[in-house]
């Protein structure tokens, strides 16, 4: 898998959440990935990712970004077909497969979710194997209003049985919610119960995100994914409105990551993410 795919055709205007990544994108891993609240979110992400897919195994990632969970995963012998919208981030990834020496591990592509029936369409022409699961870490399926359209397509990518394992934002962040009453920001503490497009800034650009029920993407996934786990990701460990001062106790971060394991169950819904791990059913 050295290819590395450019948008064929892409459309004249990105949509307004991909422009802002697209910008953010030089500044994303500096920024974010240096945060311990984030890492340890990326750790249990990255503990279901290990109990689904084995060395071997080709995945998808679906808003994929810089990549850093692609190479995680191939560094473990996985592979990995790492798409995004996002030219830039397609290009930072790129370039860190490379200074990894994993390009035979990582296949970048460019793939709007709402154009996901194009690159499944394609992948079918060419008669190309089905992916042994796939993945979406960090809410890139909050940035489309409707990921019922994702179970459809990705459907046709997977054989029955096969693992998918995403992580959206959490219906009801207790950490977002405290923080911002603290600061009196009462649009902030309640936005994630609004329904439809909630305003979001990223480097200064405007964008919408939809805050998805988990149940009702659940519901909606079926009867292509069942549903087999919810985990919260960060009940304890705070989102990322406290860094980066909360980066300067990394003693507390881990207290709350281990405060994190024990309720990752019972509060899944609690989480700053939660993730909903599937498996793909015999339905087509
Ligand atoms: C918060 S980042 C997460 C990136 C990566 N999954 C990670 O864990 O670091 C969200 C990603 O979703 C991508 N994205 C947002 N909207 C998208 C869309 N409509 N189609 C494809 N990718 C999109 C962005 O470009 C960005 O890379």
């Amino acid at each position: 898998m050295t290819e590395q795919s450019a948008p064929a055709a892409a459309p004249v205007v990105l949509p307004p959440a991909v422009q802002a990544f697209d910008r953010t994108a030089p500044a994303f891993d500096a920024r974010f990935g240096s945060w311990l609240s984030v890492a340890a979110q990326r750790r249990a992400f990255r503990r279901h990712l290990d109990r689904c897919f084995k060395p071997g195994d080709t995945v998808l990632d679906l808003g994929g970004g810089t990549g850093e969970d692609a190479l995680y995963l191939a560094r473990r012998g996985v592979r990995v077909c790492l798409t995004d919208g996002s030219p830039q981030m397609l290009a930072r990834a790129g370039e860190k497969v490379r200074d990894a020496g994993l390009e035979s591990w990582v296949h970048t592509r460019w793939l709007l979710l709402e154009r996901i029936g194009e690159f499944v369409e394609e992948w079918t022409a060419r008669g190309l194997p089905r992916f042994a699961g796939a993945y979406s870490n960090f809410a890139a399926l909050n940035c489309i209003p409707d990921p019922a359209l994702v179970a459809r397509e990705l459907a046709r990518l997977l054989a029955p049985g096969a693992p998918v394992v995403l992580a959206i934002f959490g219906p009801c962040s207790a950490g977002e919610m405290l923080l911002a009453l603290a600061r009196g920001d009462w649009r902030t503490a309640f936005r994630r119960f609004r329904h439809g497009p909630v305003e979001a800034r990223l480097s200064g650009a405007e964008f919408a995100v939809w805050y998805h029920r988990p149940w009702t993407l659940a519901r909606r996934w079926r009867p292509y994914f069942r549903l087999e786990a919810v985990r919260g990701l960060g009940v304890f460990i705070p989102p990322s409105a406290a860094e980066p001062g909360i980066s300067r106790w990394p003693k507390v971060v881990a207290a709350l990551e281990r405060l994190d394991r024990l309720a990752e169950r019972p509060l899944a819904l609690l989480g700053d993410h939660v993730l909903l791990r599937f498996r793909r059913t015999d339905w087509s």
